[in-house]
């Protein structure tokens, strides 16, 4: 298969109660880890780069080794740009092949938000990709967005529904509580603010901060309506203690390959763990 968007699988997964994990890669291994988690769960996939990986990698690096995956594996894989503030950059990463985008101008006004999204939208239509948008302002670090507490504001029921309108945006992203990075105790989601924007927003809405929440949560939020779960944090952490261990246990270790494989391994079973959670584990059949 090649890849595709992620609209037609996120509005299956609303209309039937499921979430797909949308999981930040940043190396060709991390890459690899999480599509073979997907292949045996027989879920549904969303890889996703912010804009610092696409800095770091390269954009037709990234699109070329998810095109790959999508082409050698039978489940329906798309590439996502995680908040990205920068119309060039979304355009260019469009053209490389990324089949979903996020336009966060989520600090911006209400009605710049609007214009903003919107012309991200007509391009994201011409191409046939998913684009998603954020309203409120999600907290905590993510890469180059850092957002403090006291800034994060969480998004209003009759303004999703608005915006949803007025930008014909694909996917929602609307901070509920969640925040980006690890929590420092539980983290406070607002359910029934989930409950009262699934109500008025009929397009698949979008978990972010999903590193930490405790399951039962994950599960009461994907049942009020929550179709896709961004993690990116946790996956970090479980690659890189793999790869600690290994050099504590042999701190003159040479060979990429002897980290790398424990490193895969450990975020593979995370990544298999997050599917389990969402729900999306045998969701592929649908989309062959
Ligand atoms: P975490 O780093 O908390 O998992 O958040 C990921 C995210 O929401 C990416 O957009």
């Amino acid at each position: 298969m090649a890849l595709v968007s992620s609209t037609p699988f996120l509005q299956h997964a609303r209309q039937n109660g499921y979430c797909v994990g949308a999981f930040n890669v940043h190396t060709l291994e991390m890459l690899q880890a999480v599509v073979e988690a997907a292949v045996e769960t027989e879920s549904p996939l969303i890889l996703q780069s912010t804009v610092g990986t696409v800095k770091h990698l390269g954009a037709d690096y990234i699109a070329a080794a998810a095109q790959t995956a999508a082409k050698l594996n039978r489940i329906p894989i798309a590439l996502h740009l995680d908040h990205c503030a920068d119309f060039d950059l979304i355009v260019k990463c469009i053209r490389a092949g990324y089949t979903s985008v996020m336009i966060d101008a989520s600090h911006s006004p209400f009605e710049e938000n609007v214009a903003q999204t919107r012309k991200v939208v007509e391009v994201g239509r011409a191409a046939g990709v998913n684009v998603e948008a954020e309203l409120g302002k999600v907290g905590g670090v993510e890469d180059e967005i850092a957002v403090g507490e006291e800034d994060a504001t969480l998004a209003d029921p009759q303004e999703c529904k608005a915006f949803v309108e007025l930008t014909g945006v694909s996917t929602l992203a609307p901070a509920i509580g969640t925040a980006h990075g690890i929590y420092k105790g539980d983290p406070n989601i607002d359910f029934d603010r989930i409950q009262a924007i699934a109500g008025v927003v009929s397009v698949p809405l979008v978990l972010h901060g999903g590193s930490g929440i405790p399951d039962d949560q994950v599960r009461r939020a994907v049942s009020l309506g929550m179709s896709k779960m961004n993690v990116a944090t946790e996956l970090r952490i479980a690659f890189s203690d793999a790869i600690k261990n290994v050099f504590k246990a042999n701190p003159s270790e040479n060979d990429p390959r002897k980290y790398m494989v424990p490193a895969k391994q450990a975020l593979r079973e995370m990544a298999i763990e997050k599917m389990i959670v969402c729900g999306s584990v045998g969701k592929a059949k649908h989309f062959r």
